[in-house]
């Protein structure tokens, strides 16, 4: 196959928070595949660059008493060495706040500005006259218009799940200033995307999205594109636009931008690679975007649109995926399941958790769940137990009793199965299903040992007359174990180096999977990989674990509900028994779309199933939720709901912010018992 051109992104990280396992799940699925590209011989090039733009890395900085561009600057120092320590091989690491993106962003927004594809309206918005700001729905805090719990924020309601505008709060005031804000009105820029819809609905279907993305791209097609508001009014950290001086481009619009600008930015530097030959319209080279689930509109509406509208190429693939669950909960704080690329990696080196998280992607958008008991198994019984093994038994009888001499004879039968299916495992890396290569690769690591417990070299070793022997069922164990790292190569590319160095290899390509070695004299062995201690990870819990760290973002509502929350009135017996609660399995559990709080919940409580909308979102996955018994308020009055209708509560315990406690009756109980 002829070389193919390929240039690859991961979604730009934000200036203003440290890289985590979130981050990395994104940036180790992408290294692998770019790895997977070069090692096949396609030149794949690879570019990021912090996000740098927008309201909250000016507040950040605001608070910390530093210029955004100081705050910007250290970040990206901070996240460079991240992911050069967790082996990401970006070619280029950038920043949107950089000459390269002010000018494409300027030069897109004039193309689509001259195509007649911007419109300019005046939007009414509310402003904070102490800070003399325009204020976005999540800095404005009142009481929920419909259940009156305070210190709700401008876009839905935690306790009741009500969605409304930020003027409808009751008493709403900044979350800066304390002040009233005003309603102002201003004029805003918007790229008029419903007139990019028949595009949109080719292009999608064409191949470039996983069928999931597609459907649902699908679903909001259909349901008609919204106008998209791409300006925002002074003071804003972010470019100004062109002919409207005190507008600002929103952040959205320059930061997929900041891919070409880094690209553009490598070309310059670089020498022999074209910038044009990749992104004019007729390019026939890729171009491939790794992202999140969430950020799914941004990259496969907005951007091929403002792409197609300024003349440029749309993108080859966007590929998605999930967000990160550990132990079947949402990363938290608290619980020390966030965890910092700089924490992990003062306990632990980068390629168990490569390898990990290589293990359970499947090219899908479903959530990955991070189980740290299993993380422990696996790196330790595959990599250890299986890999790293066959190396350490076949290499000390080559080095000892043939000074490294491979030898001109090797079991081709054996080696033959394991190179054979070559380009299965390529495929399965390619379509991103890195979980099902590992599972191949393992099962042939799992052959390669079953040959050396059968052929037994350690009692070889110790008959009259059969070193040639031994020496070949070593010299077949030694191309295994190359076999299997050639593979392994994308997910453990530091590994991949020392087992070169150790079989006296140049660098490897895939080819080389094909061609076993004899003749060939290799090197000394060295320990190549120690064993995970669960101790390890208990430390890395521990270093994480920041107690009510989750709800110090707080706002008022979380601060309200909070655990140290005197014990206010008391109530009467009879009081108390008004409230019907029982024990409940819970059924069913799922996403609602368009809540950031809530799941939707089937309980069972008895004989009777219950709809229930619960704002433990932040906390739980669904899927970790299906089965598990309860308690609910069974009696409460059904409440109509945005979304539904939620036909009683759960009971959960938490500081507020993000992190809570669904009850649990002891084993025993069982749905539709009354808690008395
Ligand atoms: O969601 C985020 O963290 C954004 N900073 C991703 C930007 S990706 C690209 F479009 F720039
Ligand atoms: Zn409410």
């Amino acid at each position: 196959m002829s070389q193919r051109s390929i240039l690859v992104t991961s979604a730009l990280p934000n200036a203003n928070g440290s890289i985590h396992l979130g981050h990395l799940l994104e940036h180790v699925q992408t290294d692998i595949w770019v790895r997977f590209q070069r090692l096949r011989g396609n030149r794949c090039t690879y570019v990021c660059a912090d996000d740098t733009h927008g309201t909250a890395i000016m507040l950040r900085a605001d608070e910390l008493g530093v210029t955004p561009e100081d705050l910007i600057r250290d970040i990206k120092a901070e996240h460079e060495a991240d992911f050069q320590d967790f082996l990401i091989s970006h070619d280029n690491y950038y920043s949107t706040h950089s000459p390269e993106n002010e000018r494409y962003s300027k030069l897109i927004y004039e193309r689509l500005r001259d195509q007649g594809q911007i419109a300019v309206r005046s939007v009414d918005q509310l402003y904070d006259p102490e800070q003399e700001m325009f204020l976005a729905d999540r800095y404005i805090v009142g009481a929920c218009p419909r259940c009156k719990t305070e210190g709700q924020y401008g876009d839905n309601c935690e306790a009741c799940g009500a969605t409304y505008d930020a003027t409808d709060l009751i008493n709403p005031r900044s979350v800066f200033s304390g002040a009233a804000p005003e309603l102002r009105q201003s004029d805003h820029y918007f790229f008029t995307l419903s007139n990019f819809t028949d595009f949109l609905k080719e292009w999608t279907t064409s191949g470039t999205l996983q069928p999931q993305v597609a459907n649902k791209l699908g679903e909001w097609l259909g349901e008609g594109l919204q106008d998209w508001d791409i300006s925002r009014d002074a003071p804003y950290f972010g470019f100004e636009i062109p002919d409207a001086p005190g507008k600002y481009f929103y952040v959205w619009l320059d930061a997929p931008i900041g891919y070409m600008a880094s690209f553009r930015h490598y070309c310059d530097r670089q020498g022999d690679i074209d910038f044009d030959a990749y992104w004019n319209a007729d390019s026939e080279h890729e171009v491939h975007h790794f992202i999140g689930k969430d950020i799914v509109n941004f990259h496969a509406l907005f951007w091929p649109a403002m792409l197609s509208c300024a003349g440029y190429r749309s993108p080859t693939q966007v590929h998605a995926h999930g967000f990160i669950t550990v132990n079947g909960l949402k990363m938290s704080k608290s619980r020390g399941t966030f965890i910092n690329a700089r924490t992990y990696l003062d306990h632990l080196g980068p390629e168990y958790l490569r390898y990990y998280f290589a293990a359970k992607l499947n090219g899908s958008v479903d959530d990955i769940d991070i189980n740290l008991e299993d993380f422990v198994l696996r790196v330790n019984s595959d990599l250890v137990g299986k890999v790293v093994n066959i190396a350490s038994r076949c290499a000390g009888f080559i080095n000892r009793g043939f000074g490294g001499e491979l030898g001109d004879s090797v079991e081709m039968g054996l080696c033959e199965q394991l190179s054979a299916p070559a380009e299965a495992i390529a495929e399965l890396f390619e379509s991103g299903e890195y979980g099902k290569a590992v599972r191949e690769i393992m099962a042939l690591a799992d052959l390669a040992n079953q040959y050396i417990n059968d052929e037994k070299p350690w009692e070889l070793n110790k008959q009259e007359g059969q070193q040639a022997r031994v020496q070949e069922v070593c010299a077949t164990g030694l191309n295994l174990f190359r076999t299997l790292m050639i593979y392994l190569t994308p997910i453990i590319p530091e590994l991949a180096r020392q087992s070169e160095a150790f079989l006296n290899l140049p660098p490897q390509q895939w080819s080389d999977t094909q061609t076993p070695l004899t003749n060939h004299t290799i090197n000394a062995f060295k320990p190549l990989l120690k064993r995970v201690e669960e101790a390890t990870i208990e430390q890395l819990i521990a270093a994480s674990a920041q107690p009510g760290a989750d709800a110090a973002v707080t706002d008022e509502a979380s601060v309200a509900q909070s655990d140290l929350d005197p014990i206010a009135e008391t109530i009467d017996y009879d009081d108390f028994a008004k409230v019907d609660l029982r024990i409940a399995r819970i059924v069913d559990a799922a996403h609602v779309e368009g809540a950031d709080k809530l799941l939707q919940l089937t309980v069972d409580i008895g004989g009777e199933q219950r709809n229930i909308f619960a704002g433990i979102k932040s906390a739980y996955d669904p899927e970790s939720l299906k089965g598990r018994l309860t308690v609910v308020v069974a009696n409460l009055a059904p409440r109509k709901m945005h979304f539904g209708t939620s036909e009683g509560m759960m009971l959960a315990a938490g500081p507020g912010g993000g992190d809570l406690w669904l009850l649990s009756p002891d084993s025993g109980a069982t749905p539709g018992l009354r808690v008395t």
